[in-house]
């Protein structure tokens, strides 16, 4: 029938508010996408967090996932289940753009950056223990099949979205086993994309650089470990106005989870009061990684140009409308 089934998770707090809000916007804009709502909260087997099998199954079938934020459960034995749907899936990819909204003004011009942060190992293993009373080792976990992996595929995203640099931040002084390790398979992959200029840059150096004049950064792509994209991941975001902007997609070889990744809000929920702006993004992510390119790009106009008109804006960027009047605003741009 033409149509694509995604998985949808709408998430806790402001997430149903905020999925309703893109449901209501491919609908209008005509999407071919028929929404496959899963649940999938946590239940403990043998112990450890793993989520219903249903939910596996459809995402497994679907290929797809569009995910809310989800609150991290409380519990002896429970970790983040935005953890254990990376893990389950083998999403090893963790791909997030950030580009500066017209309109909207942050001490920053023209931030255009894109970060791709290994998303199933370093020091997100959970391998923890107590030494003796008061001494306790995280272990910072780095695979070359893991860093391959995630580093072919930040040159392969290169070269997909035009950008001839490939910069790898590491901070191999220090951690000189296992970022050495990372920066040495990066190295070796390079060779294989000879077209691409490769970098390799110390983070402490890229935020500083980064805070200082982000521009240099838009012909890049930039990958590293786990933690240190969690971080430098959120600075981005913060140049462009925060969370509340920035999508991201979790990519594996199987399927690939596309969510926001600012949390859920529990004290605005139910309130129509959110900014459903990343989660909208991402589903533009998730198109564009469907190849409905024509629909992203048309919806996405429709967004910008809401965002830049100034009008119906939620709360958090200076405005009063309910998140179901800034989601009208862009259906009538469409
Ligand atoms: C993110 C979030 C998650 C992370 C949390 C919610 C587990 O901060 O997606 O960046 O640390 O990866
Ligand atoms: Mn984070």
């Amino acid at each position: 029938n033409g149509l694509y089934t995604v998985s949808m998770i709408e998430g806790d707090g402001i997430g149903p508010e905020i999925s309703q809000s893109v449901k209501d916007i491919f609908a209008a804009a005509d999407t071919p996408i028929e929404w496959e709502p899963i649940d999938v909260s946590p239940i403990l087997v043998d112990g450890k967090t793993t989520i219903p099998s249903s939910a596996i199954d459809s995402i497994k079938k679907n290929k797809v996932a569009l995910k809310g934020p989800l609150a991290t459960p409380i519990g002896k034995g429970h970790v983040s289940l935005n953890l254990t749907l990376r893990r389950t899936f083998n999403l090893f990819a963790n791909l997030r753009p950030c580009r500066s909204i017209a309109g909207y003004k942050t001490p920053y011009d023209n931030v255009d950056t894109v970060l791709i942060r290994e998303n199933t190992e370093g020091e997100y293993s959970g391998i923890e223990h107590v030494v003796v009373d008061g001494v306790v080792q995280s272990i910072k976990l780095i695979t070359k099949d893991a860093s391959e992996r995630v580093l072919r595929f930040a040159f392969e995203h290169a070269q997909a979205i035009g950008r001839d640099k490939v910069t790898v931040v590491h901070k191999a002084t220090i951690m000189k086993m296992s970022d050495g390790l990372f920066l040495s398979i990066a190295r070796k992959v390079a060779k294989d994309f000879p077209n691409i200029n490769f970098n390799s840059e110390l983070l402490d150096n890229t935020c500083l650089k980064m805070v200082t004049d982000p521009t240099p950064y838009n012909d890049q792509v930039l990958v590293m470990p786990n933690l240190y994209g969690d971080i430098l991941s959120d600075m981005c975001a913060g140049l462009i106005g925060g969370l509340g902007l920035t999508p991201s997609g979790n990519i594996g070889d199987e399927s690939s989870i596309f969510e926001a990744v600012h949390g859920s809000a529990p004290d605005i929920a139910g309130k129509s009061l959110a900014n459903p702006t990343a989660l909208l993004l991402s589903s533009m992510m998730m198109l564009r990684h469907m190849g409905l390119t024509a629909h992203a790009d048309n919806i996405e106009g429709a967004i910008f140009a809401t965002l830049a008109e100034g009008k119906a804006l939620t709360g958090d960027l200076g405005g009063k409308a309910k998140t179901y009047e800034y989601a009208q605003a862009i259906i009538d741009k469409l």
